[in-house]
C-alpha cells in the first residue's frame, strides 16, 4: 500500500497549483466570502492513525454533510418508520429541487436532498424546543469526534435564514401534504443551524469513523449504530450523497461520499478509512470540484474503490 504520509502532502501540493477551482457558493452570502484557494484533507484510518495535509485544521461550514449525522440520529429515534416519510432513491435532480414533491405527494426522494433533510430535522424536533434539537445534533458530533470545541457558525445560519426562500418553499409545500409536523419556521430554524456547524477536515474525518468500522468507533470500541445501519447509511451516501452528481462520483471515486456546499466531502472506505476533504469551489452539481478530484486520485493511488 502506498504511504499516505507521502501521498497526502503531494496531493495537497498538486491541488494548490490548480487554477480550475470551481465557484464558491454565493446563494448563502456568508459562504461567498471564503477564499477559494483553501484546500485541506484528512484521513482517519481504522487502525487509529490520522494523516492530514494542507488546511486540514481550518474549520469550514459542513452544510449538507450534517445530514449524515441528523439521519443517524433520526433512525435512532424512529427506526424504519422514517421511511414512511422519506424515500431511499436518488433524485436525479439538484439538491434544492421541488419538482418531484408534487407528483410524489410531499414525500422527498431521499434524506440528503434538502426536502428530505428538512423532514429528518422535523423528526428530530419531536416535542423539543428548536434549541434542544440543535444542541442534541451538536453534542452527537462532539461525541463522535471526542471534541467539544466544535461550534455552530451563527453568522452562516443567519445568512442562510435570510436568503432561504427555496427551503421555506419546500417546507411549506411538504406541510401542505401533511409531511411536516412543525411550523416551517421551527423545522428550518434547526435545519439552518445544523448546516452551519463548522468543522475542520480532521474533525470531520474523525466524526465519520463509525461508518468506516461497522458502526463502532474504532478509537473506543463503542457502538454508535449497528453494522446493518452503518451499511445502509453508506448505501444512501453512495447512491444519493452527491445529488445529481452521485453517479459520477461513484463512477470516478467508487466510495460512499457526502458533499456540502461549503466545499467539504466526507468519504468512507468501509473497513479502512474515513476521510474528509475541503476545497470551497464547487462544480456544476454543487459539489466540491477539487475535493472530488482529490478523492478520485487518492482512491486510485490507494486502491480504495469498493468496486
Ligand atoms: O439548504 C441548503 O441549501 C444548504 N444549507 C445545504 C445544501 C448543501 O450543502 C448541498 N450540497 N452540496
Amino acid at each position: 500500500m502506498a504511504d499516505l504520509e507521502e501521498v497526502l502532502p503531494a496531493l495537497a501540493a498538486e491541488m494548490a497549483e490548480r487554477s480550475d477551482r470551481g465557484e464558491v457558493a454565493t446563494y448563502i452570502p456568508q459562504l461567498g466570502k471564503i477564499d477559494p484557494k483553501r484546500f485541506g484533507i484528512a484521513v482517519a484510518l481504522t487502525d487509529g492513525r490520522v494523516v492530514t495535509a494542507g488546511d486540514a485544521d481550518e474549520a469550514f461550514s459542513i452544510q449538507s454533510i450534517s445530514k449524515i449525522f441528523t439521519l443517524t440520529l433520526a433512525l435512532g429515534k424512529v427506526g424504519d418508520a422514517l421511511w414512511r416519510r422519506v424515500g431511499r432513491e436518488p433524485s436525479g435532480n439538484p439538491f434544492n429541487s421541488i419538482v418531484q414533491l408534487e407528483r410524489e405527494l410531499g414525500i422527498p426522494r431521499n434524506p440528503f436532498i434538502n426536502a428530505g433533510a428538512i423532514v429528518v430535522t422535523d423528526v428530530l424536533l419531536a416535542d423539543h424546543q428548536p434549541r434542544e434539537a440543535i444542541g442534541e445534533i451538536l453534542r452527537f458530533i462532539q461525541f463522535l469526534t471526542d471534541d467539544d470545541t466544535i461550534i455552530i457558525d451563527r453568522d452562516v445560519a443567519a445568512s442562510e435564514r435570510a436568503t432561504g426562500f427555496r427551503n421555506f418553499a419546500l417546507a411549506n409545500y411538504m406541510r401542505s401534504f401533511g409531511n411536516l409536523t412543525h411550523e416551517p419556521e421551527m423545522a428550518l430554524g434547526v435545519y439552518f443551524h445544523h448546516c452551519a456547524i463548522a468543522m475542520s477536515a480532521r474533525q470531520l474525518a474523525l466524526a465519520g469513523r463509525f461508518l468506516s468500522h461497522g458502526g463502532l468507533n474504532p478509537a473506543t470500541g463503542h457502538s454508535v449504530v449497528s453494522a446493518e445501519r452503518a451499511r445502509r447509511i453508506l448505501a444512501l451516501m453512495l447512491t444519493c450523497g452527491h445529488y445529481d452528481g452521485s453517479g459520477d462520483f461513484a463512477f470516478r471515486v467508487g466510495i460512499p461520499g457526502k458533499s456540502g456546499v461549503g466545499g467539504g466531502i466526507l468519504g468512507i472506505v468501509p473497513g479502512v478509512a474515513s476521510m474528509a476533504v475541503w476545497s470551497p469551489g464547487l462544480n456544476e452539481n454543487g459539489n466540491s470540484k477539487l475535493g472530488s478530484i482529490a478523492l478520485e486520485k487518492l482512491a486510485k493511488i490507494m486502491n480504495w474503490s469498493i468496486f
